[in-house]
């Protein structure tokens, strides 16, 4: 197996083995992270930048740890309190921390495409924790990687996505990976809330809860991104749970063994119901946290080792 990517800027490039090479290697770590002594030294001795220009609770917290259980130093920017906030652009920051040899450079920006321009600036590997409505494929992996421990198997299953499609990197990505591994994949939600001509691309798009979730195996919702919105996307809060939040009566659709998953952060009441999110019975939300570190921990493991191989050569796992 191999994996010779130099960055992780999306699932789009990504082969159907290299996502198997990650998984893989993630369930070894998801091991380790359940062990009192939690450490690796894959990452021994690198330097990795967390640069989040976005509100993240999760995923840099993830990405921190994972660096850190595998031996890196870690250095979170307030990018906040950055010189962002005085005018400097986005290369000109990049362009000055690469001048500090880093190895890893974690990038979350409000900004489709900018973690990628970012990739082209630096010597170093890049990750991408999310660009705009574009990708974010660690969260896509981490669900892959809750869905195939849960399932027993990353094909051929039913998988709905629900809500907040259009400003959705979680969706992209996940639809992507998942088409990619041969899921069925359906979209469904208000028209509002879809993108234009989604239609054209092989997936089933429904505007129904109840049609959407019949007899799926993974129930996958999404939060309103209501950052992201400039206008009335939907009539009302109340409105919007009472068509497409997921409760009890929704959920019956689906398989009766069907899981349910959210990338948080969640809104109780808004696209979920707070009992459905809880009962541990169906809902997956907390592996998916725990699902996250690992994922993180691999994918950065699996760019450290192409950084030290000699050039154009991907490593051999
Ligand atoms: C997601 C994101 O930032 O895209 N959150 C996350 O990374 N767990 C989804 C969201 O913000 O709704």
């Amino acid at each position: 197996m191999t994996f010779s990517a130099r960055h992780l800027l999306g699932i789009e490039p990504l082969h159907p083995v290299e996502i198997t090479t990650i998984l893989d290697l993630a369930d070894k770590y998801v091991d380790l992270n359940r062990q009192p002594n939690k450490h690796g030294d894959a990452l021994r001795g690198l330097t990795q930048i967390n640069m989040f220009f976005e509100n993240s609770t999760r995923t840099q917290a993830s990405f921190e740890l994972a660096g850190k259980r595998l031996g890196a130093d870690v250095m979170n920017m307030a990018m906040q309190a950055s010189s962002i906030k005085k005018g400097e652009t986005l290369i000109d920051t990049a362009l000055t921390l690469n001048a500090m040899h880093p190895d890893l450079l974690v990038v979350r920006h409000p900004h489709s495409g900018a973690v990628d321009l970012l990739a082209q600036k630096v010597n170093c590997a890049v990750l991408n924790a999310g660009d705009g409505k574009h990708e974010h494929p660690t969260q896509a992996l981490l669900d892959a990687l809750t869905i195939r421990r849960a399932k027993g198997r990353l094909h051929r299953l039913n998988i709905a996505i629900c809500g907040d499609i259009s400003h959705s990197r979680v969706a992209r990505s996940n639809l992507i990976l998942l088409g990619k591994m041969e899921n069925r994949v359906r979209l469904v939600g208000p028209p509002t809330l879809m993108p234009s001509g989604i239609g054209e691309f092989g997936v089933e798009v429904y505007e129904d809860m109840a049609e959407g979730l019949k007899d799926v195996d993974v129930v996958m919702m999404l939060r309103l991104q209501r950052e992201r919105m400039d206008g009335g996307f939907i009539p009302s809060e109340r409105e919007y749970y009472h068509r497409y939040g997921l409760d009890a009566e929704k959920l019956a659709h689906a398989k009766p063994d069907a899981i349910v998953m959210h990338p948080g952060p969640m809104n109780r009441g808004v696209e979920i119901d707070g009992d459905i999110a809880d009962d541990i019975n169906r809902s997956v939300i907390q592996e998916q946290v725990e699902m996250g570190v690992a994922v993180r921990m691999a994918a950065m493991d699996l760019l450290a080792r192409n950084l030290r191989a000699p050039k154009d050569e991907g490593v051999y796992v």
